[in-house]
């Protein structure tokens, strides 16, 4: 695949980097209804209807589909709806199901219980598999919801390429240090059979050296979490957790409900906490992929 020229994510380009955040400031959506698009068939989209996901993508790197509910579609609506922006290639992990298809609902099991996602709590910032090795970094993924939540469930959405521009900025020297493949350390997690997963150190910020398009690892958690011992890095994490907080003008909020779902370059989102029906819980189906949602004409 050809390399972007001049990608504004390179140091060493520095005007490059000036058009670009102009560009995406004035592009970018100032309420998250902007983002949605309604559709008729996840499953089957029109071509208008596909060409408006493609704008909100290239614009925000995130979408928002609306189509009416229907029972029992989630899962399979998921994967059909990702083929048609060429992600394919799903990564599983142990917690899905063989399909790599998640089902996001409160679990009442004591292994589960253990992960947020799947109780009614908030979540805090984070881009999704930052645990992850390089090998099966995630790029892209779909959260589709089934069913909402009583009350509260609301999603926090923010491209992460505006946390890269205020870090950048601020202080190069923070993007610099972030970029290192040794910022961020997520120590190995072991179970009663051994080690679940394997330490894993790798950059906040990294570019993908194909098509020049912008990776963000990040998690706002502070347990477990190793950052690189110097205080460029320190002042790069202290500020990105200041910024990120309550009154991030960029951060776009909105409530999945029944039938909408998210489509998504693995951009940061957080999640309010919520409470159930106990007739009707919250239900979502998560996908990942290991490739970007490609918009035509977009990193290429
Ligand atoms: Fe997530």
């Amino acid at each position: 695949m050809r390399r972007r020229p001049g990608s504004p994510f390179r140091f060493g380009d520095a005007a490059a980097f000036r058009a670009w955040r102009e560009a995406k400031l004035a592009a970018y959506p100032r309420r998250a209804a902007e983002l949605v698009v309604e559709v008729r068939d996840p499953r089957a989209l029109r071509a208008a209807e596909r060409t408006a996901i493609e704008e909100r993508l290239r614009r925000a790197n995130m979408a928002i589909y609306a189509s009416r509910p229907r029972a029992r579609a989630g899962k399979e609506l998921a994967r059909i709806l990702g083929r048609q922006f060429g992600l394919e290639r799903i990564d599983s992990n142990w917690l899905a199901g063989d399909d790599g298809v998640s089902r996001i609902a409160v679990r009442e099991d004591a292994t589960r219980g253990e992960f947020i996602p799947y109780t009614s709590r908030a979540i805090g910032w984070h881009t999704d598999g930052y645990y992850n090795p390089p090998e099966r970094r995630i790029r892209a993924f779909i959260l589709h919801c089934a069913s909402s939540a009583a009350a509260g469930g609301e999603s926090l959405l923010l491209d992460h390429e505006l946390a890269y521009l205020a870090l950048r900025e601020r202080n190069p020297a923070w993007i610099r240090a972030l970029m290192r493949p040794g910022a961020m350390t997520i120590p190995a997690r072991a179970d009663e059979a051994g080690v679940a997963r394997a330490a894993s150190s790798a950059a906040v910020f990294s570019i993908d050296a194909r098509d020049g398009a912008l990776h963000m690892r990040y998690t706002a958690r502070t347990v477990s979490i190793g950052w690189a011992r110097d205080a460029a890095t320190a002042g790069a994490v202290a500020c990105l957790a200041d910024w990120l907080g309550e009154r991030n003008p960029y951060a776009l909020r909105l409530r999945l409900e029944a039938g909408m779902g998210v489509i998504c370059n693995n951009v940061l989102h957080a999640r309010t906490a919520f409470a159930d029906a106990p007739e009707r819980p919250r239900l979502l189906f998560r996908i990942r992929y290991l490739e970007r949602a490609r918009p035509r004409g977009c990193y290429q």
